[in-house]
């Protein structure tokens, strides 16, 4: 409590300084936030980032778009910048950040960054999508891995199945599953989530190796190769595991699907850890995390918030309140603890985290090491807008045809082509 307290004095110092450097009244720090965080666990996390800068001076103006993945929300950011009057802060990630960097509509962090000694408490990693040419233009709020299973016990041991550690093994309990009346797979049928139950079958299948020559140097030989073949055999698989309702649903209604024993298993980042606890249930009793069948592979997403250029002082103060609170320790672990994800920043206490997140933050550390740490390409962290929007278009387009995966392979190689 006295180092929360300590803390919230120096932000409050820090702001007040730079609010009357810049003008000789006190500015209200103000944030209109633009984010998509509107199903149960991602609400929760938010309110909690909302109740800290409240609490801390600011007044927050809550934009949301409702649309898992962000989708929805990346057309209103592109109109309201486009118009001039972007938001103070914006959720976006990855190659995204570069590119509205790039374009001259990020505001510069660095001062604040440096007064707060971020780079000694953020990871490389993490630094290197929020910093553009150098200097700090988002910061991040945590990492979400993606390439999860997230199982109802109670269907797994009516079946008799165990948590697969091979795709043959996801496809015999997929089997045992439908055969005993459970929904296999609880899925929802939106480009987003199909490319993140590919990205998880190409990891697993090809590895970390051939999954960064496929998405990062769109290699056309791997993007071509029979192991790509091999992945969209999986995915046909996999759309046999779906129920008939699954076209546009949401993932967090998925999620509930597992929660209610209606289907066995999900393919979602730990976003859904954030639904099941939001409905009071316990990992290891409720539900189980199991990473995707891998070799020791794990698919990195990460959540930032960028500030965009404004040109009001209140909110200017806003954007340095709420990106000096976001990096604060106890709001790290307070946030992650709603959002299932781990904090980017380095050094909180695991203590409070449960086993599905403490299983995260080593396996972070081991695949690091081993070289077998990937960026999400759903989640837009390892490739470019167009890229994503290449790969997200066929695999769609294949799970929901009679698409042969030779004819899906082609059109990869041939769509990412036209999108580099
Ligand atoms: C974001 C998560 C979010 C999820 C569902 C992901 O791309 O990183 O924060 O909860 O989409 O909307």
């Amino acid at each position: 409590m006295k180092k929360l307290t300590h803390k919230l004095a120096v932000t409050t110092a820090l702001v007040s300084t730079l609010i009357l450097g810049a003008a000789n009244v006190q500015a209200q720090p103000t944030a209109e936030v633009l984010h998509y965080w509107t199903s149960g666990g991602e609400a929760k996390a938010v309110k909690a980032l909302k109740e800290d800068f409240e609490a801390n001076g600011g007044k927050w103006v809550d934009a949301p778009v409702a649309g898992g993945g962000g989708d929805a929300q990346a057309a209103v950011l592109r109109s309201r910048v486009l118009s001039g009057n972007p938001p103070a802060a914006v959720q976006i990630k990855g190659p995204n950040i570069q590119e509205w960097a790039e374009a001259g509509a990020l505001g510069d962090l660095t001062q604040l960054g440096k007064q707060e000694g971020w780079d000694n408490v953020l990871p490389p990693l993490l630094q290197d999508i929020v910093k553009h040419d150098g200097k700090y233009v988002a910061v991040p709020v945590n990492i979400h891995r993606v390439d999860w299973i997230w199982i109802n016990p109670e269907a797994l041991e009516k079946v008799g199945g165990k948590p697969p550690r091979t795709w043959d093994e996801f496809n015999t309990l997929a089997d045992k599953l439908q055969a005993a009346g459970i929904i296999p797979l609880a899925h929802g049928g939106q480009p987003w989530q199909d490319a993140t139950v590919f990205e998880t079958v190409a990891l697993g299948i090809g590895g970390a190796e051939f999954f960064n020559k496929a998405f990062v140097e769109l290699d056309a030989d791997t993007l071509k190769s029979d192991t790509m073949v091999k992945v969209f055999d999986q995915m046909r698989k996999m759309r046999g595991y779906v129920d008939a309702d699954f076209p546009g649903r949401d993932w967090n209604l998925a999620t509930s699907m597992v929660m209610r024993g209606e289907a066995g298993m999900q393919i979602m980042g730990d976003w859904a850890k954030g639904e099941f606890i939001a409905a009071g249930k316990k990992p290891g009793k409720d539900f189980l995390c199991i990473p995707t069948p891998s070799n020791g592979g794990y698919i990195l997403n990460s959540d930032s918030f960028a500030m965009f250029n404004v040109t009001n002082e209140d909110d200017k103060a806003g954007q340095t309140l709420l990106a000096s609170l976001i990096l604060g320790e106890k709001f790290q672990e307070t946030f992650n603890l709603f959002k299932g994800s781990i904090p980017a920043r380095m050094g909180v206490s695991p203590d409070k985290f449960d086993e599905c997140a403490v299983k995260s933050m080593v396996d972070l550390q081991v695949s690091s090491k081993a070289g077998s740490l990937v960026g999400s390409v759903a989640h837009e962290i390892a490739a470019s807008g167009a890229v994503r929007g290449a790969v997200l278009d066929v695999v769609t387009e294949h799970f929901n045809s009679d698409m042969t995966s030779e004819a899906a392979v082609a059109r990869l190689a041939e769509s990412i082509e036209l999108a580099e």
